[in-house]
């Protein structure tokens, strides 16, 4: 059983400190890249407030050969299962490499309901090797939930799930 010290109280700093803490210890030495995922959505969810949806978009292919992001574990309501790189924040921030951090998904261009009840999300790209091989998505009822501490945050979760996934 594992269980964290989760201080409601805490700043944001502190208690991506704390996550980074558990990822580390939860994924150290366990080559099983759906396990870790597993555990660290888990993670998020636990300790993240204000969630509705948390989890990992991977890189996949179509049937074409091209590249195209496929569900992975996650926390929430059943979601779409692939993504093209060129639709919603996840394909954005797969193509670019770069955080998406969206304060009202209503005025995102392309952006996918996969819950009806998201109003801001925040999507980070996991790579290796300077390839992209994953995303980490955020979703939030509320809006603009997400700010640049949490980006950071998910950032550095991001750099040390990059060759545990
Ligand atoms: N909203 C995302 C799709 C994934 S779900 O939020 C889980 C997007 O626009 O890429």
């Amino acid at each position: 059983m594992f269980s964290f010290n989760i201080d409601p109280a805490a700043s944001k700093a502190e208690l991506y400190a704390e996550m980074l803490k558990a990822a580390d210890a939860l994924t150290e030495g366990e080559t099983d890249g759906v396990a870790n995922m597993a555990n660290i959505a888990s993670l998020l969810w636990q300790f993240l407030p204000n969630l509705n949806w948390a989890g990992f978009y991977r890189m996949g292919r179509n049937v074409a050969g091209e590249d195209e992001l496929v569900l992975g574990p996650f926390q929430g309501k059943a979601a779409c299962i692939r993504i093209p790189l060129d639709k919603g924040v996840c394909g954005a921030a797969a193509r670019s490499g770069k955080a998406q951090l969206v304060d009202e998904v209503h005025a995102f261009p392309g952006h996918i309901a996969c819950d009806a009840d998201s109003r801001s999300e925040l999507v980070v790209p996991v790579s290796r090797g300077g390839t992209v091989i994953a995303v980490i998505d955020l979703d939030s009822p509320v809006p603009a939930r997400f700010d640049d501490s949490d980006a950071a945050g998910i950032a550095a979760l991001a750099t040390l799930l990059s060759d545990r996934i």
